[in-house]
């Protein structure tokens, strides 16, 4: 099975090309060598999931909102390592509560060594994470914080379910926000800051790169549904297996009068109707209605994207919110 590649732009700027791929390699290259230890398992369990792929996003964030200042600042390369160690534990921990077998066209490490491995590993590269974090000064470490609080709270949110009450679609959305856009925001904001532009900049990054991950986290959702194992390097149909409403169900449950679908949707669908599943809901209208919501987010980040000073990573920003729409078909 295929590791999703690398996220690939179009950047047309020469010198943008250079640092964004010599950039791409340093990080590669710390991210490596950050989970190293003399225990060879807890090396090779952190590596696991490093050496399967990843389509590294986040640190092409990082790269992308240091261009908005000084690109070759040192905390510039060891900031997106962080990024990409606090989203690499959070994998490692999602795939034991989402109880999934395939990441990134790999065994997951909970399938190949238990959750107990998978669970520590997780927190094995936080640690790390907070290593390299520590160098960076209390602003960073804040933010990463703040951060973290919001994706833990977004998961627990997530497993929770609406409030007696509280609308379902703005819920979800809140969630989405809390554990996918926040690490994303993080990304844009410590590319901004450890590059020393200025705090407009940093703000509208942040901002823009919330949207884009609100986005992101739904065309992820879409695919979930909608992509083959080859494509996604996950099992289809792991958020219905565990009863996790994404914006396509949600939708589908509110379609008027009684169906098949929605007979199907409201719990965990069991093994044996997952396919059936799969196959009603991409059919469906909540499928293309989600896919709205999902350009209406990467339009928001494009506001706000439109209006940063006009060098060659404003286009590439744009051309990532392109991405995030077009991954999702
Ligand atoms: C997966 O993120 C988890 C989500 C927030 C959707 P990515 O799709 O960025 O995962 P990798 O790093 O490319 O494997
Ligand atoms: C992942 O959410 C979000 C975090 C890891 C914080 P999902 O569970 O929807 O992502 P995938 O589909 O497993 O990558
Ligand atoms: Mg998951
Ligand atoms: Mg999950």
């Amino acid at each position: 099975m295929a590791a999703p590649p690398v996220v690939d732009l179009p950047i047309v700027d020469e010198r943008l090309a250079q640092d964004l791929a010599s950039g791409m390699a340093a990080v590669e290259k710390l991210l490596r060598s950050s989970v190293e230890t003399e225990d060879a398992f807890v090396t090779e369990a952190s590596k696991h999931l490093i050496e399967a792929g990843g389509k590294r996003f986040r640190t092409m964030m990082v790269l992308l909102a240091a261009q908005f200042g000084d690109p070759t600042a040192p905390g510039v390369v060891p900031g997106a390592v962080v990024i990409e160690l606090t989203h690499l534990g959070s994998l490692y921990h999602d795939d034991v509560m989402d109880e999934a077998q395939v990441r990134r066209g790999s065994e997951s490490a909970n399938s190949r060594w238990g959750n107990t491995v998978a669970i520590l590993t997780g927190d094995y590269l936080f640690a790390q994470a907070s290593d390299i974090l520590a160098d960076l000064g209390a602003e960073l470490i804040r933010i990463q914080a703040r951060t973290f609080s919001r994706l833990v709270q977004g998961q627990i949110r997530e497993t929770i379910g609406p409030r007696s009450g509280e609308d379902p679609v703005a819920h979800y959305l809140n969630v989405l926000a809390d554990k996918t856009g926040s690490l994303i925001a993080a990304a844009g904001r410590f590319g901004a800051v450890l590059s020393g532009a200025p705090a407009e900049v940093e703000e509208r990054i942040s901002r823009a790169c919330e949207a884009i991950g609100v986005a992101f986290q739904l065309g992820d959702d879409l695919l979930d549904v909608a992509a083959s194992s080859a494509e996604s390097g996950k099992t289809p149909g792991t958020d219905l297996r565990e009863g996790i409403r994404t914006l396509p169900v949600l939708y589908a449950l509110q379609e008027p009068g009684e169906s098949r679908l929605k007979a199907l949707l409201p719990g965990p669908v069991a093994e044996e109707d997952v396919d059936e599943a799969l196959a009603l809901l991409r059919g469906s209208s909540a499928m293309a209605k989600a896919r709205q919501e999902l350009e209406a987010w990467a339009d928001r980040a494009r506001r706000d994207i439109v209006d940063l000073p006009d060098i060659p990573a404003r286009d590439a920003f744009l051309a990532l919110c392109d991405y995030v729409v077009e991954r999702s078909g």
